[in-house]
């Protein structure tokens, strides 16, 4: 977990590197006040059982920390959860006794302070989840718990989304501990897969620092790319995608991998990148097999394999409930790479501003 701070010249690849701490400093922070929900109770959030749904609202890289937060409220502990863009949420129908946990790295954004204005006072309660806790979302929520990612200065996210998966992670798991809805063992596992996190996102950083390079090379010229997950890693996929829109103003779409053949599989012909989260859904290796027989290039992330005498055994992979978070560590890394080789400024790609504070 050696940090790396201050290893490149952008502020982004910095900021990628320092994840392992990052996450290391969330989990030692609120790992401990998981148990018998304590985190949830000292934040002043109603007992799990007296809410009937959760809603969690964001844009960008926020939204989908929230879709991975989202994973363990409904996988563990059975609640309606559903992520919801901010900008959108505006056509929304608030029911009472609803959860709402609005993300955002700044606090700023307009999209999401707007769609807080639009519900109704009786709905429940407003967490929010934000690297600035001065911040006018920080302001306007009941409940206010801060990411402690640190400030980030590259305009596309990368650290605060890990801090941001991690916080809500905690909380969540933190509510179902106290919670008669929650599943015992799942919850159980999804607490030591948090500690080993930490461990989990430096090994990836330190395995992917020259694949991602190479791979960079050989998708130099690529026109499109495609992210493919199921389940709990499909969110990972939509972060590669997002990440790499930013950064190398190539085309990038991520699709659940289930839909490709009813549409996406037209967009794949000879050397056609497609990268595939793997959450351990047995179905991928269709999903994969489609892709190859057409003759795209598929990179891998996230699955499990065991060498048995030299032959590569694909072990299934079970959990944790908000997906295999190290797999966004090789997707940053590439989507960096691919972006200094095509000359971008990573810091500051063109069109984008770090806090939109217009919607
Ligand atoms: C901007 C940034 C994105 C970020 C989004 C949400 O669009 O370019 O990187 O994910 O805002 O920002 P927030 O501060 O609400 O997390």
């Amino acid at each position: 977990l050696l940090s790396t701070k201050g290893r490149h010249r952008d502020h982004m690849g910095n900021e990628i590197d320092e994840q392992p701490l990052v996450a290391q400093r969330v989990v030692d922070a609120l790992a401990p006040a998981i148990t018998d929900g304590l985190l949830w109770r000292g934040l002043g959030l109603p007992p799990l059982d007296e809410i009937d749904r959760v809603a969690i609202i964001g844009c960008g890289t926020s939204l989908h920390a929230g879709r991975a937060i989202a994973g363990v409220f409904s996988r563990v502990g059975g609640l309606p959860t559903r992520a919801l863009v901010a900008s959108e949420a505006a056509h929304e129908v608030w029911e009472p006794r609803t959860l709402v946990i609005a993300i955002s790295q700044s606090g700023e954004t307009a999209d999401v302070l707007r769609a807080l204005q639009g519900l109704p006072a009786e709905h429940g309660t407003v967490l929010a989840l934000t690297n600035n806790p001065s911040s006018s979302l920080a302001r306007r929520a009941d409940a206010v718990i801060d990411c402690l990612a640190g400030p980030e200065i590259g305009v596309a996210a990368t650290k605060t989304f890990v801090a941001q998966v991690l916080t809500g992670v905690c909380v969540a798991l933190s509510g179902l501990t106290v919670s008669h809805r929650a599943d015992a063992t799942l919850l159980d596992a999804d607490v030591r897969a948090l500690t080993a996190t930490p461990e989990a996102l430096s090994t990836a950083r330190d395995t992917w620092r020259g694949p991602a390079a190479t791979l960079a090379a050989e998708f130099a010229r690529a026109s499109g790319f495609l992210f493919l997950g199921r389940g709990a890693g499909l969110v990972y996929a939509a972060e590669g995608a997002l990440k790499l829109k930013e950064l190398s103003y190539r085309w990038a779409e991520h699709q659940p991998a289930g839909e490709l053949k009813h549409g996406p599989l037209a967009l794949v012909d000879a050397g056609t990148p497609v990268f595939i989260v793997d959450d351990g859904d047995p179905r991928l290796e269709v999903d994969i097999a489609e892709v190859t027989a057409r003759g795209g290039r598929v990179i891998r992330l996230g699955e499990r394999i065991l060498r048995v005498g030299g032959l590569p055994l694909h072990l299934p992979r079970t959990g944790p409930s908000w997906g295999p978070l190290e797999t966004v560590v090789p997707l940053q890394m590439f989507a960096r790479e691919l972006a200094l080789r095509l000359h971008r400024d990573v810091d500051k790609p063109r069109n984008l501003a770090k806090s939109v504070t217009v919607s």
